[in-house]
């Protein structure tokens, strides 16, 4: 019998298919269904830093009556009816799931800043979640600001989370960033116990008829595993963290591979919201008849086995097949 099973954060997983935020997670329901057709574990959509201050910020306004204290920034966001309540609203969820399933489920909070909000971290420990998830989606756009000015604050946002809990923290980043790998020890070292990569960054458009930025959300395709591939490959077995592949996972071959570059599991979102729970059955099955197929006993040997760990100079490997990848195009007019 072939071995499915694998570890992320300290838990032991079926599996490696596993939910990754979206809004999938908000019906427990749905939840439930993901789980019975064979899910290894879910992340939670996340809570965000403006959520829980825009509560505060409400509560103060509420006592004080004083308009001023909602800065600038806080009109950007949705209204007030969409966002109250959502704190308390995310733990009962977090203990809904719970009592709910038997995966593991982990909690996922989205921020920048330090600061008073990070308390949420404990609450959802508190609530029972099994591990958290950190998201740093930050897009920096002040042209005094340096590169490593920006990574220094996330650290030091991982530092605090990570000292407010005692559950494992996955921390899940962006692809921009100039040294990742350095970035990459960096979170490890302030306490990341896994690394999520990649967050995917939606990117508005221009309707050229309104004249207005479009903010919409593509689902991704499989092409989009590469990146995640890539960087996983490099930084498997140098940096101290688990690492979960995300973008890109549609197949039994796209979660094949994101093993085989060193991934511990491999999440899915848009696959889920497209086509539900069904897919999770075939995936596993798939992903038995090719291990069989080809000799592999358990996922755990395949993790890393395509992973850059033995090359010497992954820098100089990655230019050389630059090179090679530039010179093989053929398709001249
Ligand atoms: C509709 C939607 C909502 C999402 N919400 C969250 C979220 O709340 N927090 C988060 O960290 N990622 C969120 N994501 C990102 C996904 O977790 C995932 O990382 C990304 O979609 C790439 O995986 P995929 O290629 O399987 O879609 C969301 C994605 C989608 C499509």
């Amino acid at each position: 019998m072939t071995d499915l099973s694998t570890t992320y954060l300290g838990l032991r997983l079926k599996n490696p298919l596993v939910a990754s935020a979206s809004p999938i997670s908000k019906k427990v329901e749905k939840a439930r269904q993901l789980e019975e057709a064979g899910i290894a574990a879910i992340v939670m959509y996340s809570l965000f830093e403006e959520q829980i201050i825009h509560e505060s910020l409400e509560i103060d306004h509420y006592l004080t009556r004083n308009t001023d204290s909602y800065s600038e920034a806080m009109s950007y966001l949705p209204d007030a009816g969409t966002y109250s309540l959502a704190p308390e609203k995310y733990l009962n969820h977090v203990s809904a799931l719970k009592k709910a399933l038997k995966i593991p489920v982990i909690g996922s909070l989205n921020g920048v800043s330090k600061g008073g909000w990070t308390k949420y971290a404990r609450r959802i420990q508190d609530a029972g979640a099994d591990a958290l998830e950190l998201n740093l989606y930050y897009l920096p756009t002040d042209f005094n600001l340096k590169s490593n000015e920006v990574e220094d604050a996330q650290v030091e946002l991982v530092a605090e989370v990570k000292s407010a809990i005692s559950i494992p923290l996955a921390v899940k980043l962006s692809p921009f960033i100039t040294s990742l790998p350095n970035f990459a020890k960096r979170l490890a070292e302030a306490g990341a116990n896994g690394l999520v990569l990649f967050n995917r960054f939606y990117q508005p458009d221009f309707d050229l008829d309104e004249l207005e930025i479009v903010h919409s959300l593509d689902l991704s395709t499989s092409s989009d595993l590469r990146l995640p591939l890539r960087w996983i490959s490099i930084l498997h077995g140098k940096v101290n963290a688990d690492f979960a592949l995300t973008s890109g996972v549609h197949s039994a071959k796209d979660a094949l591979k994101a093993m085989m570059a060193g991934a511990k599991v491999a999440m899915m979102a848009s696959t889920l919201l497209l086509n539900g729970e069904r897919v999770i059955p075939s995936m596993l099955n798939e992903l038995q008849e090719w291990m069989k197929e080809r000799e592999y006993e358990s996922i755990q040997q395949m993790q890393g086995s395509m992973s850059q760990k033995s090359v010497k100079e992954p820098a100089a490997f990655e230019r050389a097949n630059y090179m090679k990848v530039l010179g093989s195009f053929r398709n001249l007019p």
